[in-house]
């Protein structure tokens, strides 16, 4: 049993195989935080109550509520902390008063309507919901927690109900609120970057005061991934306490941590309070975006495999959950605009010879669109350079023996497009406003369903013409002017949210009507790269930045949160467009080999040595993949820290494993390195394939393996391994 109720002591325990959170009524009226972390029992009845005499003692002129861990805080009642409930009731006062009504706990989890979510699929899974309630307002709240027992994971969400006769407004509506006591040296990690530079990871020290991690552009955004994770000072890789908290949402987000002197932390995460606000007519209720969260008492590396194994088995959806992704070759590095028939038909022929499973058709073959001026939201082929149409480009590609996609921006639209002199009023602008172009674009307005419903009809049209077997789903700009002339004066702050469930309610729609079809999300490279935008397409073009250098260290960070399988990883020609560096061909190979594999380039113009080079490794990754993409990652280096990064990936059954070693700058009598290997069967043998050789897993643990490294500046170094008893 995963979650139980303790009437006597009136605490509340949710149990995963190695976790507990556990919750207590105080007064039977007031849910208290009381822990979170490794698997423990039960809690003794005196320990809380204990706890709170000796706050009341301290606080005799009342100031208990201020430094009591309260569940989900709310405004007015004493505590000074940031809340997580904030409401405008009818008489323009922002107190309520939150008080424990009742509970139930159910088998297995509820989808949330219109959002992204994880769900249940093990038995042990259970569901408990609590709600409290303002009996003035007669607002209630339902805190909903799923224990994914054997991923030792939380998810949870919450739902606001207006229950009263007056409308209420929801100001600030966070999805987990966490009070909790820090030791000194604690540090709090975040995802952060820009473009062309994703997921850095970044650490600092949790000192007193207020920090928050945010996006404010109605996407998740280039600059901050909505994932923050606590460590505790002696935590790294494998060892310590960490605490990640992960958002299932595509949107303007807000993680942020309050910390007092004596080191008593708040937690919070969810809808980006900024710019925010929600009319609850009577009866009407809002369901927060969920946050998962996972406690690792063994470092990084655990709480990064326990989400990567959670968003691959009950994130992701679909006919291509669970099976190996395809070989991909794109072509918009290889032409950018400048293609034809003939061109794109020469690259698919090498392509395929080299042994590519897929062929991508970037941005272009629409309208008449030779740049990016124009054309977004003329979805139909472009004749002048696909003069067969594109179901013909499309067969073609399939007699090669390839499967044909087809690059998207459907949430966009041109000024200079047919679309916009039809639909002058479909861009998102506040009337009498100057509307702003981004890279000469302006943003369809997915709050309107007419829109919504064109773009459904539009882009399935296109999908079944042209047989197309996978879609590249970009998204090349933020929201400027957010407001919707078709939301009321009063709701217009609803609008950011309001854009993203509609983002939702098109991916629903389209993609269960294309089952067959393989997503892929990318917002210029991975400016959305989300839980949420996962839940709809498996994978994400994880950077425009092709650079092995820079994927290393993007890929890296990433890797914090995300498997290697929703991560598009391309070889690109040197020196590589946005960084201008050149990398020698196998480590550009070894880089992308640790997502999904793939190229952009055009392969019509290699030499026969890099032809050969290529097709090796795409018959080698064809080897490796289902390791790669459905293996656990180690993390045994970190480019972050040092002159090199090192990734093995162990396949589930421990009988196969790959190595994966980089290192950014050559080092002077250093022609290999020495890593010691992790999760591996411990009582078995491996052999190195490369190398012939049989060692015991103890010594290739302890002692290391020997890693070669050419001369030079980004050498790199792949070794396979096979358990051979
Ligand atoms: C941005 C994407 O990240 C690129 O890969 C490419 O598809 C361009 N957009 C095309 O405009």
């Amino acid at each position: 049993m995963a979650i139980l109720f303790d009437e006597g002591n009136k605490n509340f325990y949710i149990q995963t195989n190695n976790t507990s959170y556990v919750m207590h009524l105080l007064q039977s009226k007031y849910l208290q935080h009381v822990f979170w972390g490794k698997k423990i029992p039960s809690i003794s009845a005196c320990q809380y109550q204990k706890y709170y005499e000796c706050e009341q003692e301290f606080s005799k002129n009342g100031g208990t509520m201020d430094s009591l861990p309260h569940e989900y805080p709310d405004f007015g009642n004493g505590d000074f902390r940031k809340p997580a409930l904030v409401v405008n009731c009818a008489d323009g006062s922002e107190v309520i008063e939150l008080e424990y009504s009742g509970y139930k706990i159910y088998d297995g989890k509820k989808p949330l309507k219109g959002l992204p979510a994880t769900y249940a699929r093990d038995a042990g899974d259970q569901t408990l919901e609590i709600t409290l309630s303002d009996e003035k307002t007669g607002l209630s709240i339902v805190l909903r927690y799923t224990a994914f027992e054997k991923h030792d994971a939380i998810a949870r969400s919450v739902t606001v109900l207006n229950g009263g006769d007056s409308e209420i407004k929801l100001k600030t509506a966070m999805s987990a609120s966490l009070d909790m006591e820090l030791e000194k040296g604690f540090r709090l990690l975040s995802l952060s970057g820009a473009w062309a530079n994703e997921n850095n990871v970044i650490e600092r020290e949790i000192k007193p005061g207020s920090f928050s991690v945010e996006s404010r552009r109605i996407a998740s955004s280039h600059q901050n991934n909505p994932f923050i994770a606590l460590l505790s000072g002696n935590a790294g890789e494998d060892c310590g306490d960490v605490y990640g908290f992960s958002l299932v949402y595509s949107g303007s987000f807000l993680c942020d941590i309050e910390t007092d002197i004596n080191f008593n932390a708040r937690v919070r995460v969810g809808l980006n309070p900024f710019d925010f606000e929600w009319c609850l007519s009577p009866g009407e209720s809002f369901t927060t975006p969920e946050v998962v969260m996972v406690y690792s008492d063994e470092g990084l590396g655990k709480m990064s495999r326990i989400y990567h194994r959670l968003y691959r088995e009950c994130l992701c959806r679909g006919n291509f959950r669970d099976k190996e992704r395809p070989i991909l070759i794109n072509n918009w590095e290889a032409t950018y605009f400048d293609f034809d028939e003939k061109k794109l038909l020469e690259i698919a022929d090498e392509a395929a010879k080299l042994g590519v499973e897929l062929f991508v058709l970037d941005d272009g073959w629409f309208g008449s669109r030779d740049d990016d001026t124009s054309s977004l939201g003329d979805w139909h082929t472009d004749m002048k350079k696909l003069p067969h149409g594109l179901k013909y480009l499309s067969e073609k590609i399939n007699q090669k023996g390839m499967k044909f996609g087809l690059w998207v921006e459907p949430e966009m639209i041109s000024p200079d497009s047919d679309l916009y002199r039809a639909h002058p009023d479909w861009c998102i602008h506040v009337d009498g406003r100057d509307r702003l172009t981004i890279r000469n674009q302006f943003v369809l307005d997915l709050t309107r369903i007419e829109v919504r419903d064109w773009i459904v009809d539009t882009i399935s049209n296109v999908l079944k013409e042209a047989g197309v077997s996978y879609v590249k789903w970009d998204m090349n700009r933020n929201i400027t002017s957010p407001g919707s002339p078709s939301l009321d004066a009063k709701r217009q702050k609803e609008f950011s949210h309001r854009y993203i469930l509609g983002l939702y309610d098109i991916l629903e729609r389209i993609t269960s009507a294309f089952p067959n079809v393989l997503f892929e999300g990318c917002a210029s490279g991975g400016g959305r790269f989300d839980p949420g935008m996962l839940y709809y397409m498996p994978q994400t073009w994880t950077s425009d930045d092709t650079d092995a250098v820079q994927r290393v260290k993007i890929q890296y960070g990433t890797s914090i949160v995300y498997p290697a399988i929703t991560m598009g990883a391309h070889v690109s020609a040197v020196p590589n467009h946005i960084m201008g560096r050149v990398t020698p061909l196998e480590t550009r190979q070894n880089t992308a080999m640790c997502g999904n594999y793939g190229f952009e380039l055009d392969v019509t113009k290699l030499d026969d040595c890099e032809k050969e080079k290529i097709a090796e490794s795409i018959k080698y990754y064809k080897e490796i993949r289902r390791i790669v993409q459905f293996g656990d990652l180690y993390r045994l280096e970190s480019l972050y820290k040092g002159n090199c990064a090192a990734l093995m990936y162990v396949a589930e059954d421990r009988r196969d494993a790959v190595v994966f070693l980089f290192r950014e700058r050559m080092e002077l009598r250093k022609a290999a390195r020495t890593l010691r290997l992790k999760g591996l069967d411990l009582t078995a043998d491996y052999e190195i394939c490369e190398l012939g050789i049989r060692m015991p897993a103890v010594e290739l643990e302890n002692v290391g393996l020997v890693m070669p490294l050419g001369k030079g500046d980004f050498q790199s170094c792949i070794m396979r391994l096979h358990r051979v008893n």
